[in-house]
């Protein structure tokens, strides 16, 4: 279980509990969070779960795999140092306290 920060663009913030196995993409929709759009459902196909990893929590989570590198170049202005695709960070107890932000839109 890790409590987790959504950060809408406008700066609106959602605090929620996510089990552990689910994904940083599934706790946000599974509880309603506006800004995760998800197109096709984690599948790492479509860029719409993109968001900006909080700065400290960068070096602390998995790094990306190719296809998630791949994938972020379709998605709305990816910053190379904090974007992630959220449907690619599973969640454990190890990553309890972060941090995400929505950007303006997703691509
Ligand atoms: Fe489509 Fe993450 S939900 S890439």
């Amino acid at each position: 279980m890790a409590r987790i920060t959504y950060i809408e663009h406008g700066g609106k913030e959602h605090v929620v509990e996510v089990a552990n196995g689910l994904t940083v993409m599934e706790g946000a929709r599974d509880n309603g969070i506006p800004g995760i759009e998800a197109d096709c459902g984690g599948a790492c196909a479509c860029s719409t779960c993109h968001v900006y990893v909080a700065p400290d929590w960068v070096e602390k989570l998995p790094a990306r795999e190719a296809m998630e590198e791949d994938m972020l170049d379709f998605a709305y202005e990816p910053d190379p140092a904090r974007s992630r695709l959220t449907c690619q960070i599973k969640v454990t107890d190890a990553l309890d306290g972060l941090v995400v932000q929505m950007p303006a839109e997703q691509a």
